[in-house]
């Protein structure tokens, strides 16, 4: 009888009929002279294929390899209870081709790359670990995970925008700059798109975007890419307690998204058994708060001291800090000095600034954002006192020459987000091809 062709996704849909499987060799084993297993990938789903007699003495260890591409031809039956298979089906085969062969031995490690080998070597064959089932897990959960947020901002009414990855102006301090040469002038990789969708509000009204944003960070830890992607949203008229519940919608609503649906939720359990959503609403915390806790629960800086009102609490004594209260912070009101040049104060406290940050069990900070100045003369003077030269700037200072409004948003850094969800040790795990100082390859 003829064969439909499918996808191993929709074997269950097809029980019964004679299909045409195409897919990768994830599994083998061999069971005597005239029996074969061999469970096939096609990035869809797992399926495993049953081969007897005749097929066997083609379909043997040598001539079939791990990660061979074949197409299998046969009827999917349901398998009875006790007897294991992904989904609890089989497929019959009665006939199969070879599409491409892999070498086998020693070069079919893919699915036996141990977690526990040199990081190093396995982001060399990163291009291979991919095809592992953890590995290829978190990526599907990424793709739905970015979908949710996309549905979010959709539901909400926002338009997406996509700003320019080569500008000419920094966001987030020259330290962290990559530069390049264009046509002759000096440009660099975004650090952020946030001035660009600033200047969006008055054409499009609420906006985001999701797009690479480039850091060159020196500081080689689990939670700092080179290229990483960011989604940024800005919102017009709104205060600053608006925003922050603003971030918590995003939140949860991306993660009842994500979780309503099913396969999406068992990717889910499959890589953070036991996860449960944050509980509205987040606890709220500010920056002064946060130099008294670190204090009171004696977690010091490396010298010994405690950390002063005015310095910045680095990676290490944030996550310490977020990991004991063991639920999402927003911590807020940081002082002007340590923030961002743009960064609206706050008017009872010209000190510190109305701006947030999202600090999640595990990872530590996710989300930055604020509210922006929305006056120019403030605006120039806070060029002046970063050090900025604001000729390149025209057009965002010009934002509040034509026509300025309260206005503010937020960065969300995507791998952080996935290592928070899906309880990964490292953003890199979350890329897909991670850059860092030192790895551009593959
Ligand atoms: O806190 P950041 O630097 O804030 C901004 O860039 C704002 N302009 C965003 C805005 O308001 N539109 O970065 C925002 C988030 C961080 O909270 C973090 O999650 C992520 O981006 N991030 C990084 N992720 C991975 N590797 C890096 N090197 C990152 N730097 C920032
Ligand atoms: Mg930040």
């Amino acid at each position: 009888p003829k064969a439909q062709t499918i996808k191993i996704r929709d074997a269950v849909a097809s029980r019964g009929k004679r299909v045409k499987v195409s897919g990768w060799v994830h599994r083998l084993r061999v069971q005597g002279k005239d029996m074969m297993f061999a469970v096939l990938r096609d990035g869809s789903g797992y399926i495993q294929c049953v081969l007897t007699g005749q097929l066997c003495k083609t379909f043997d260890a040598i001539t079939l390899t791990l990660e061979s591409t074949i197409t299998v031809y046969g009827v999917i039956n349901q398998l009875p209870e006790g007897k294991t298979a992904p989904d609890g089906h089989e497929l019959v085969v009665d006939y199969w081709t070879m599409v491409g062969k892999a070498p086998g031995g020693d070069d079919a490690f893919t699915n036996k790359i141990s977690q526990d080998a040199d990081p190093s070597y396995l982001l060399d064959q990163r291009h291979l670990v991919l095809r592992g089932e953890t590995a290829s897990a978190v990526m599907k959960a990424r793709s739905q995970v970015i979908k949710a947020f996309r549905a979010h901002f959709e539901h909400k009414g926002y338009t997406e925008v996509t700003p320019p990855c080569m500008v000419q102006t920094q966001v987030e301090g020259g330290s962290t700059l990559f530069a390049f040469d264009y046509y002759g002038q000096q440009a660099y990789l975004t650090q952020s798109s946030q001035l660009y969708l600033e200047t969006c509000l008055p054409a499009l009204g609420d906006v985001f975007c999701l797009a690479e944003s480039y850091r060159a960070e020196k500081s080689h830890t689990r939670r700092h890419l080179s290229e990483y992607t960011h989604l940024e949203a800005e919102l017009a008229f709104i205060t600053f307690d608006d925003l922050l519940q603003g971030l918590e919608d995003l939140i949860c609503d991306t993660l009842d998204r994500v979780l309503a649906d099913e396969p999406t939720r068992q990717l889910i359990e499959q890589l953070n058994p036991g996860f449960q959503r944050p509980q509205r609403p987040f606890m709220r915390m500010t920056y002064a708060d946060a130099i008294t806790y670190l204090k009171e629960n004696e977690i010091k800086k490396e010298d010994g001291t405690y950390y002063q009102f005015g310095e910045d609490i680095p990676e290490a004594p944030e996550r310490v800090m977020t990991d004991k209260i063991g639920k999402p912070i927003f911590l807020t009101r940081f002082p002007a000095e340590i923030k961002a040049f743009y960064m609206q104060k706050c008017s009872d406290d010209r000190r510190v600034t109305e701006s947030v940050d999202v600090l999640m069990p595990g990872v530590g900070e996710i989300v930055g954002g604020s509210m922006r100045m929305d006056n120019m003369e403030e605006l120039i003077e806070a060029y002046k006192n970063a050090g900025i030269d604001s000729a390149p700037y025209y057009w965002y200072t010009e934002q509040r020459k034509y026509g300025t409004t309260p206005h503010g948003g937020f960065g969300l850094g995507v791998e952080r987000f996935l290592a928070w969800l899906l309880n990964r040790y490292t953003v890199r795990e979350c890329s897909l091809y991670p850059r860092f100082t030192g790895r551009c390859t593959p």
